[in-house]
């Protein structure tokens, strides 16, 4: 495959903040970005004149969107399915259809990590509050209900404790499949951004640490305070699942590290996969030669991948809804490195920017 000449348009499905890093970054190379997304007034419009407004059903808009730009790629991972196949017969799109197919779905993820050896949370796919209800006698509580689609920051999970019914876990899902998942005592969580280009080149960043506060991401610290034994454990767990993917683009591999090994010897599990830049990456604007951003850009161009070796440590901090307020504050802190997406109107738990602390020499 040829490189994507300079000059050309990449086509982004999603108008987020993910969006618009991924076109900071693909200006600097002369790349153009052209956004598709339902909306006005998000992130990437700031950064981007090019806009395809349409909803992801709308054949007629994806049609011009396809005409518009010379590469697909994404920053938000539930598009629908149809609307990739529809595009992909008129334009690349990376990563495409067979990835998101399995990145949409809970139970496809961990059934296809499982299926190629890579350690997962024990699960068990749920229709119906009575098949939870027999689900449950196998399972020891505490244990997390997940809505298998659409999820993100803890949104359609639910905690069962003792005392709660199978019923009220069911209906407090609000969702028509689940999956069940044991609840993994994790010393740490980790994760790893791999960048896999067309002919196969890839590029893997340092395993990274993150910490949630109600299950939103709150910190991404790099590195991620943990053995070179579980890190290399981690990073061949991204690689190879990346690899056995045929990911072109981003995948972000979020992991458990486990306090003992499990039985199977393993002490990183796999918890999900993003097919897409994501937030524990952010971190590499400020840190690293290239970004993740970067990275893509290069990876869907299909152009040589950049260094990953960051020249400093850090620490980045989402600024989540009122966080925003503290912008000026910490613009005075010289290691600071702000964010802002420009999103309007503050929301609670709303991402509205996020800061890059530099720590000194990797
Ligand atoms: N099986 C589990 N055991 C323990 N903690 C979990 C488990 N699943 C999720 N969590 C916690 O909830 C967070 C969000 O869950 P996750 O599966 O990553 O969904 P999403 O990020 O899509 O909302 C995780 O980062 C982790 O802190
Ligand atoms: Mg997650």
């Amino acid at each position: 495959m040829t490189p994507l000449p300079f000059g050309s348009t990449i086509g982004i499905l999603g108008g987020g903040q993910l969006g618009q890093m991924t076109a900071l970054a693909a200006a600097p190379l002369g790349y153009r970005t052209h956004i598709f997304s339902p909306h006005d007034d998000e992130p990437a419009h700031l950064v981007t004149p090019f806009h395809t407004k349409g909803s992801f059903e709308d054949e007629a808009a994806l049609a011009a969107f396809a005409d518009a730009v010379d590469v697909v790629t994404l920053e938000w991972e539930n598009v629908p399915l149809k609307a990739l196949e529809f595009l992909e017969k008129r334009v690349p799109v990376f990563p495409g259809p067979n990835v998101l197919r399995i990145a949409q779905d809970r139970v496809l993820e961990k059934t296809f990590a499982r299926d190629h050896n890579i350690g997962t949370t024990d699960f068990a796919v749920v229709h119906s509050a009575k098949e939870l209800d027999a689900a449950l006698k196998n399972f020891t509580r505490p244990c997390l209900l997940k809505s298998t689609r659409m999820g993100y920051d803890g949104h359609g999970q639910v905690f069962i404790k003792e005392d709660m019914t199978a019923q009220q876990a069911w209906d407090s899902m609000k969702a028509p499949v689940g999956i069940l998942e044991a609840f993994v005592s994790f010393s740490s969580e980790v994760s790893v951004i791999v960048a896999r280009s067309a002919n196969g080149e890839t590029a893997t960043f340092p395993v990274v640490e993150n910490r949630h506060k109600n299950q939103i991401l709150d910190t991404t610290t790099a590195p991620a305070e943990i053995s070179d034994d579980i890190a290399a454990e981690a990073l061949a767990l991204a690689t190879k699942l990346t690899s056995d993917l045929q990911v072109v683009g981003l995948l972000a591999i979020e992991m458990f590290v486990l306090k003992e090994p499990n039985a199977k010897g393993q002490r990183v599990l796999m918890n999900e996969v993003a097919p897409r830049p994501h937030n524990s990456g952010h971190w590499t604007i400020d840190a690293c030669p290239c970004s993740q951003y970067e990275q893509l850009v290069r990876a869907v161009t299909n152009r040589p991948l950049g260094p990953v070796a960051p020249h400093s440590r850090a620490v980045m901090q989402n600024l989540l809804g009122d966080d925003v307020l503290k912008a000026d504050a910490l613009m005075k802190n010289p290691s600071a490195h702000v964010h802002l997406y420009g999103k309007t109107g503050i929301r609670e738990g709303r991402k509205m920017g996020h800061v890059t602390f530099l720590r000194g020499a990797w």
